[in-house]
């Protein structure tokens, strides 16, 4: 994975979130990053250096006088080569330290003593009055200013009882978040709006007509936009997938309520990103009640054409050139000729081919690129990396596209 051979330095303050960090630790060691744990005084009220020794398979370090480092120098050594310094959980008396160059524990003399190019990040956690105050706040923007980056908080129901921002983001989104700090920010202050997933065509109350799509593709595309600092819309079909860290999601079911919701959002979107299998016909005669079985007797179906969805955004981009469109096929035989064709009677810049609808639900895929210049195939790769690479191609087309305006 992503954070295999990176070295992180896990620093902990003093907070109830600490007993996340435990798990944090073991995540990201799972993934095979090397995981180095600094600890403050405090965070040693809530979790024993034991623990996070144990869980990291490296020595723990909470003392700036710690005769066990023969030159003393902790607070440098441990920083040099590292990947990144993760602090979680960042009381709000650390982000006071960080914001305003304090040193005087080991945690925070390391991150004084940082090489300037080391990306910093913090997760905050703390008492949601001690977030909203004007202090934290000021401080948060301080620390913004410097090039730090804040991962949350969340907001929920708080170890003190009371409710609000401040939580301590999950360990697994915590991972989420540092993968995507390591990814280029290639899409930095465009908004994307994606379709993702199957959609279900009633029939009556309970029964309906659906396909295969697991919602893997777009979710990933999802996922890849949002690493590479895009605002991400995720219009999505029932699908038993969770929403990518950061990302904000509108559940549908029906092709006429993905076409409402997309049509709803599209404004002011950047890049259109049509992942869906959405159904090409609707059920006109669904019954209201559930329908009853009776010996001998079929129902009879009949069906209305769906609305396209890629097609009614990409008849919208005429006049400002926004959205940027993409669409995705599945063709069983002949791509290469099909694909294009497709591309062109869509009316788009960037059709995406899958060979064959074997993909549908896999953790794989083979992707073919269809442009105005011809066609480009993505080999095969799990479907995280292959949104990785389309989001990169996109930027690519939106970079050459801004050259030539
Ligand atoms: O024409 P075809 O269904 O093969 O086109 C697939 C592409 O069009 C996908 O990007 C899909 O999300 C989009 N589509 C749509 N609305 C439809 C049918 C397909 O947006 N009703």
């Amino acid at each position: 994975m992503e954070l295999k051979g990176k070295k992180i330095v896990l620093g902990l303050s003093g907070g109830v979130a600490c007993y996340k960090a435990a798990e944090l630790c073991r995540a990201l060691t799972r993934v095979g990053a090397e995981v180095h744990v600094v600890m403050t005084e405090a965070a040693g009220h809530f979790i024993t250096a034991v623990t996070m020794q144990a869980l990291s398979g490296n020595t723990v370090f909470n003392d700036q006088w710690d005769s066990r480092v023969a030159n003393n120098m902790a607070h440098i050594d441990l920083t040099r080569g590292a990947d990144a310094i993760l602090i979680a959980p960042c009381s709000a008396d650390f982000m006071r330290k960080l914001a305003h160059g304090v040193c005087d524990d080991l945690l925070s003399t390391l991150c004084l003593a940082r090489p300037r190019q080391l990306p910093l990040l913090i997760a905050p956690a703390m008492n949601v009055e001690m977030w909203q105050n004007p202090a934290t706040a000021r401080n948060a923007r301080q620390l913004r200013a410097d090039g730090i980056c804040i991962f949350g908080p969340a907001a929920g129901e708080q170890a003190c009882g009371e409710t609000g921002l401040g939580r301590m983001l999950e360990p697994e989104d915590l991972l989420e978040e540092l993968v995507a700090s390591f990814q280029p920010k290639v899409l930095a202050g465009k908004r994307v709006l994606i379709t993702a997933g199957p959609t279900f065509e009633a029939i009556d109350p309970v029964r309906g007509i659906t396909n295969l799509s697991s919602g893997k593709m777009g979710y990933a595309i999802a996922r890849a936009a949002r690493e590479a600092g895009a605002d991400v819309q995720l219009v999505s079909g029932p699908t038993a997938l969770p929403t990518p860290h950061g990302v904000r999601r509108t559940n549908v079911q029906s092709a006429q309520q993905m076409h409402d919701a997309v049509m709803a959002a599209v404004g002011g979107q950047h890049i259109f990103i049509g992942v869906a299998a959405v159904a090409d016909w609707r059920v006109v005669n669904a019954s209201e009640q559930k329908m009853k079985k009776h010996d001998g007797e079929t129902p009879s179906l009949q069906f209305e054409q769906n609305a396209d969805i890629l097609a009614s955004v990409a008849a919208t981009t005429s006049l400002s050139g926004w959205p940027y469109c993409v669409g995705f096929a599945a063709e069983s035989e002949n791509l290469v000729e099909y694909g294009a064709v497709k591309r062109e009677k869509k009316g788009i810049p960037l059709l995406v081919g899958n060979i064959g609808h074997h993909t549908f639900g896999q953790d794989e895929n083979t992707i073919v690129l269809f442009d105005d210049h011809g066609h480009t195939v993505l080999p095969k790769a799990d479907k995280l990396t292959l949104a990785r690479q389309l989001v990169s191609e996109i930027a690519k087309r939106l970079e050459q596209r801004s050259l030539l305006k």
